[in-house]
């Protein structure tokens, strides 16, 4: 049998052959890639991997592309999986990691799904790619589509950040802002890919792009030593990005590349004025979507996640949970990751450690447990928001006594500070 079986719809169970189609005609579910595991098994390992350079396509047999030479890669992925000592302590949790996907080639984890998601549109002979997006996405694809050469339309809506705005347009996208929330841009985006037939990686290209998140869930496992971690905590959008990496740890179970049998309790988190999935999660009810989301993390303001009720049911199944912070309590979470541990994220990476600070308080996290946080995009992005963290510097003449003075007067707040 072929390694890549095929499309199905996670509603229904109905079957589809590889087309650029992502919703199920019987039930409009989404539909999801299907490998055959035991071909799989005959064609990956460990050593097989771990001879390739460390980046997502390291992987390649786990991931839907099917003719290799059209693999569109800036080398995304292969990020760092840092050990967070201080920052571990100072909240109470004995062993802390950060995946940071800070430090992908446009700066957000967005470059697995997008390089995955512009492969497989080469792949299907469509030249003209894009996607909805609240920012990241739309860095990402722009990135990958200039790297190929294919032409580009962005739908955002028009108030994201400026600095996301630059990144694209210098990466030569068509950037279309839209007067209305990101899921009125989706919806347009539906229609302008049946209508001009292009290749929006979130809409009709999703079953496909979605399948390069996973990558994150088999790094962490390799770089724990092809072991899992008892809990992850990710940020919430779509819903795509913690379906994927529940995914790829189902994966790496039914491959027997780890020797855990369980998957590790997987959680989410969502900026309290945009939180559909956290609180159908809370609240033990079906996704109710968030008509106008209100937050600073605008990354996150997606109000009708795609992938919400599979997210909702994931988390439920893995015995994960979910917690929704305040945009301040995310904006101080930002700078306790830059300051414990030099990590530099947004809003929509730091969702992450508000609700784990929040968890621990409520004692729904265990101090013994191993916990991961998906750090997903880089800061630089969203400096408006992080800039009401920050005091202004102070300027002095070039002179010794004007230094001595700022020395002293900080060791007198330091001792302060320990006292
Ligand atoms: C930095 C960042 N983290 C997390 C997410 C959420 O990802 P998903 O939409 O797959 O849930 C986004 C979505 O845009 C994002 O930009
Ligand atoms: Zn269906």
């Amino acid at each position: 049998m072929e390694r890549v079986a095929g499309l199905v719809c996670m509603d229904c169970g109905k079957k589809y052959p590889k087309l650029p189609i992502s919703a199920c005609k019987n039930c409009w579910g989404p539909l999801e890639v299907e490998y055959d595991y035991e071909t799989l098994k005959e064609v990956i390992s460990i050593k097989k991997f771990e001879k390739r350079p460390f980046d997502l396509w390291r992987y390649i047999e786990l991931l839907p592309i099917e003719d290799y030479s059209k693999m569109v890669s800036l080398g995304d992925g292969g990020t760092p999986l840092h050990k967070c000592k201080r920052l571990g302590e100072l909240i109470g949790i004995k062993e802390l990691y950060v995946k940071d996907d800070t430090v992908n080639p446009s700066l957000s984890f967005k470059d697995r799904p997008a390089s995955v998601g512009i492969s497989k549109c080469l792949e299907f002979g469509i030249n003209v790619v894009g996607c909805a997006s609240t920012g990241n996405l739309a860095a990402s694809v722009a990135a990958h589509a200039a790297k190929v050469g294919l032409r580009c339309f962005i739908l955002v809506p028009e108030t994201i950040e400026l600095n996301k705005i630059i990144q694209m347009s210098l990466y030569g996208a068509k950037i279309i802002g839209i007067k209305g929330t990101y899921d009125e841009a989706f919806a347009l985006g539906i229609i302008a890919a049946e209508k001009y037939g292009w290749g929006l990686v979130n809409i009709n290209i999703r079953s496909y792009y979605v399948e390069g998140s996973k990558t994150m869930s088999y790094e962490i496992a390799e770089q724990m030593g092809w072991t899992l971690p008892d809990h992850i905590i990710l940020p919430l959008g779509s819903g795509g990005l913690l379906c994927s990496v529940y995914k790829g740890f189902s994966e790496l179970i039914k491959l027997d590349l780890v020797s855990s049998e369980e998957i590790p309790r997987v959680s989410g988190s969502q900026p309290i004025g945009c939180a559909p999935i956290v609180n159908a999660v809370r609240n033990n009810t079906h996704m109710i979507p968030v008509e106008n989301p209100d937050t600073i993390v605008h990354s996150l303001a997606i109000g009708n996640p795609a992938h919400g009720d599979y997210t909702v049911s994931l988390i439920r199944k893995s015995g994960g949970t979910a917690y929704a912070p305040t945009d301040q309590e995310v904006l101080q979470a930002a700078k306790l990751l830059a300051s414990t541990e030099g990590i530099f994220s947004e809003g929509a990476g730091t969702v992450t450690l508000a609700a784990l600070i929040q968890l621990i308080e409520n004692g729904e996290i265990d101090k013994d447990e191993k916990v991961v946080l998906g750090v997903t995009g880089t800061g630089f992005k969203a400096l408006d928001s992080l800039s009401i963290l920050v005091k202004k510097p102070i300027n002095i003449e070039p002179k010794l006594e004007l230094l001595e003075k700022l020395v002293d007067k900080d060791k007198e707040e330091n001792m302060k500070a320990i006292a």
